[in-house]
Formats: structure tokens, sequence, C-alpha cells
């Protein structure tokens, strides 16, 4: 009698333990983990030194650091890349941009984690927040200190990224950047200290909002048009137009202009002072590399925060220039790049660098 008590009660305990596994399953969305390289793959000689080798460790390694990231999600790794970030190129970027769109249009595929240096961290989100077209979650993540220091920051960062990515509060908020428990836009984001692991911001808009007791917390939606309701497609293609960045600054001239023409650039970004203002001569040498060559040119500025506007002191019109509004001179580059797979028309440029 007793022990057929027992093993009831053993039978029961086993199928409420069952069940409740199989709900937890069943709860636990599928993220994709695309590792790129950088810092947060990176190894240092020992614990305590600053040099190290960018993107030096396989994605499986990487992960092998954060196991907590399987009781919140079924993880599918993919190594895509593994460079430090200053050799990110277009290649990687279509390759990359491709294999997101084409796992997110998997029904059981929730959300994308993309490990990547910070160097051009920046870069890189922004050009998939024009090119993915999806509203489930894409999310890059690095880290400031190698995976062998003392406080590596990239096991947390991974943590809250993947944390992030499986949380229905984050679909449709175009590309973001979880690191140092912020969450940032891929609309406005700048790496801002060479070596700090709070290094990036939102520095016009403010961040996005905060991962906290691994949940992300939202404070600002983008107003600016991205992922699934921007007009630009790569999916076909496996060549970008070739646009340069050139600075201005006193006594710039017209050398960097006169050789980006010679090299048949298709646009220039210039990282002008102030308001996106540039020296007479490289206005000159600008005005007729728009209309003797078609080049297509975008006024930015070399300063951090504010917006490059029309009407100021250049005469936009006038040249056939567009102004970046609030467009860092790397975000332009990357915009100007898909403009140009459209439209050469100044007009319809200028459009987009006041929608974007
Ligand atoms: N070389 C740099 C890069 O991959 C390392 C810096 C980093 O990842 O923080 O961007």
């Amino acid at each position: 009698m007793k022990s057929s008590f027992s093993y009831k009660f053993l039978w029961v305990l086993a199928t409420i333990m069952l069940v409740s596994l199989g709900i937890n399953a069943q709860q636990k969305k599928t993220i994709y983990i695309l590792a790129t390289g950088g810092t947060i793959a990176g190894q240092g000689a020992t614990e305590v030194t600053a040099g190290y080798k960018a993107g030096a460790i396989s994605v499986n390694e990487l992960l092998k650091a954060v196991p907590e990231i399987k009781d919140i999600a079924f993880i599918k790794a993919e190594q895509v890349a593994n460079i430090g970030s200053q050799d990110m190129n277009d290649d990687v970027w279509l390759k990359l941009s491709k294999r997101v769109n084409e796992l997110l249009s998997q029904s059981d595929v929730a959300g994308i984690v993309i490990t990547h240096g910070t160097d051009t961290q920046e870069e890189t989100a922004y050009f998939l927040n024009l090119t993915v077209k999806s509203e489930k979650p894409v999310i890059l993540v690095g880290s400031m200190r190698p995976s062998t220091a003392i406080s590596a920051d990239g096991p947390r960062n991974i943590y809250n990224a993947v944390a992030t990515a499986v949380a229905t509060e984050s679909i449709g908020r175009g590309v973001m950047v979880v690191m140092d428990d912020k969450i940032l836009g891929a609309d406005d984001l700048a790496k801002t200290n060479t070596l700090s692991v709070g290094t990036f911001q939102n520095p016009n808009y403010g961040p996005l909002g905060i991962v906290y007791n691994g949940k992300p917390i939202f404070t600002r939606q983008t107003l600016k048009r991205h992922t699934s309701n921007s007009e630009f497609d790569v999916r076909a293609l496996d060549k970008l137009p070739r646009v340069e960045i050139i600075l201005s600054y006193s006594n710039a001239t017209d050398l960097f202009v006169d050789a980006a023409v010679k090299a048949h650039v298709k646009g220039i970004v210039t990282a002008g002072v102030g308001n996106g203002n540039i020296t007479t001569a490289l206005q000159d040498a600008l005005a007729k590399a728009v209309k003797n060559h078609g080049i297509a040119v975008v006024r930015s500025s070399r300063i951090m925060t504010g917006p490059t506007a029309q009407w100021d002191e250049v005469a936009d019109d006038q040249y056939g220039f567009a102004a970046s509004w609030f467009n860092n001179p790397y975000r332009s580059r990357v915009l100007l790049m898909l403009a140009l797979t459209k439209t050469n028309d100044y007009k319809q440029i200028q459009r987009m660098f006041s929608e974007y």
C-alpha cells in the first residue's frame, strides 16, 4: 500500500517536471549568433596586458564563456568572418545582410545577434538598419576588452544582447547595439572613446534604453526610416557604389577631390567644419566634380553632435550638394552608397538624408 503510494507520487512528480520542461522549451526562442571577429573574439598575451589580437577565437569558444544564454534561448552559431573591424568591407556587409535576411525569413528564427569589432560597428549597424527586411530584432554586440582580460566585458554584453533579442518589446525598433548595459540605436551610433567600456553613445538622440536584470527597458523610439520601412534592397547586389570621405580643415585644398575624381568614385561625403562648411578650394573642386563628372556630394560635419543643415552658409542647391542633417560622415557614407544604388539626383538624395 505504502509502496504503491510512493510509486504514484513519483509518477505525478515526473509528469509535472516533464510538462514544465516542455513549456519552458516551447517558450524559448531560436536566436542565431553570427560572428565577425573583433576584440570580443580577441586574445591577449596575459590577463592584464593591453595588447592583443582581434578576431583570434571562434564563435563556439566565445560562447563557452557565457553558458547562461542557453537558459534564455536556443542558440545557433555561425562564423561569417573573423577580422578586426578596421578591415570590415563591402563583401562582408553584403554577405552579412543577405544571411540575416535569409535567416529572419524563417518562421522558427526569432532574432539575430552579431558579434563585431567596435571600430566600425556603427557603420555595419547602420548598413544593416537600412538593408534588413524584417521587424525581428537584430542586435550587434562587441567588447572593449579581449576575452582573456580580467573583467572581460564580452560575456555580459553577449548575455544582454541575447536577452534583448528574445524580448517581444525589441521587435520593430531597427538594428541596435547592446553594450555596457545600454541599448543604442543604429540611427545615431558613435564610438566616443578609444578604450572605455562605455564607449558607445547615441549623442544626438540619447540611448533607446537599458538592459536591467536581463530585461530590456526602452525609453525612446526612432522616428527615422529603417529595416522593413527602408527603400534599399541589396539582396540581388554583389557590389556597392564607391563613396569616399574627405575632411575639411584650415587650408584644405582640392588634392583629395582631384584624386577621388581620377579614381572614378560615385560619391563624396565631406566631413566639414562647424555646420558642414568647407574651404573655398574644396567647395569649388566639389562643385566641378558634380557638374563635370556627375559625382554625388553630401556635406556632413566633423562635429559629433548637431545637424549639418541645409540653407545655412553653403548654397547647396546652387552646387547640387545634399546636406546630411543628423548623419555623421560615416553613416552618411553608408546612406550615400545605398542611395546611389537607386539614383544620383541630389534632390532625391536630399530627401533620403531627411528621412533616414
Ligand atoms: N580592431 C578592433 C576591431 O575589431 C578591435 C577593437 C574592438 O573590437 O573593440 O574593431
